[in-house]
């Protein structure tokens, strides 16, 4: 069993392989966390942001379609994918405690620490262990076919933290539609709103805040917890 890591694009099954697709983001991924402590201020905010963008999508789309299919090919991949699930859903706590952290906080710089950490732990787990049992279990055929699906749910799914939403389907399917759009909405009125001249920005930082308490209101949706697993299920206390 080889790490995808030292294996080339035809080795991985082509360009469309789902081993291929997720190492070219974890790439992408690592060239972003390697940038972050050389910035501060905007730009490290703007870096943190496209790194929640890439993170929340790719791990979204692996729930939907990855583990899913781990867990029919492998006699232990309930075992395993509950461990990438709950590392997803240590991530989406954490992040999450970020973003209600003042920009100057003292705790700010342990949580993205912690944060980075943690990411770098999910890249060696799926590129180690996770993807090489799933590689050696399905053929090229089967690895192209989940590559294209993988991709089609990242480019629609969720950009933001959603702890409370089940991290498996069928609640986890259900709740792409809604908070999918409330995300990119919010995602587009904070972009405008970080470039606008500052007594334009309340508007923007208001309607914002209004679309994120609706997209909070659809998590608490009972359909959209159907499905999840008491290892990364957020008890009521502590949402
Ligand atoms: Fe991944
Ligand atoms: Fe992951």
């Amino acid at each position: 069993m080889r790490s995808l890591g030292d294996q080339t694009v035809d080795e991985l099954g082509g360009r469309w392989s789902i081993l291929h697709r997720q190492k070219t983001d974890h790439v992408k991924l690592d060239r972003m966390l390697e940038r972050l402590p050389d910035t501060s201020g905007l730009e490290r905010d703007e870096l943190l942001n496209r790194i929640c963008r890439l993170v929340f999508t790719h791990a979204f789309a692996e729930e939907a379609v990855l583990w899913p299919a781990l867990r029919r090919s492998l006699d232990d991949g309930e075992e395993l994918t509950a461990r990438v699930e709950r590392e997803h859903q240590e991530i989406t706590g954490l992040v999450a405690r970020l973003e209600q952290t003042p920009p100057d906080g003292s705790e700010r710089a342990g949580l993205i620490d912690q944060t980075v950490a943690l990411l770098r732990q999910d890249v060696r787990d799926e590129e180690d262990q996770l993807l090489p049992r799933l590689q050696e279990a399905v053929d090229d055929r089967t690895l192209r076919r989940l590559g294209v699906s993988w991709e089609l749910v990242r480019r629609t799914a969720p950009t933001r933290t959603h702890p409370i939403v089940s991290r498996r389907p069928p609640g986890q399917t259900l709740s792409a539609l809604p908070l999918s759009l409330a995300d990119r909405l919010r995602d587009g009125l904070d972009h405008t709103a970080r470039r606008v001249p500052l007594p334009a920005r309340p508007v923007l930082v208001s309607a914002s805040d209004r679309v994120g308490a609706v997209a909070e209101w659809i998590e608490q949706l009972p359909p959209l917890r159907r499905g999840e697993r008491p290892e990364t299920h957020v008890p009521r206390e502590e949402r």
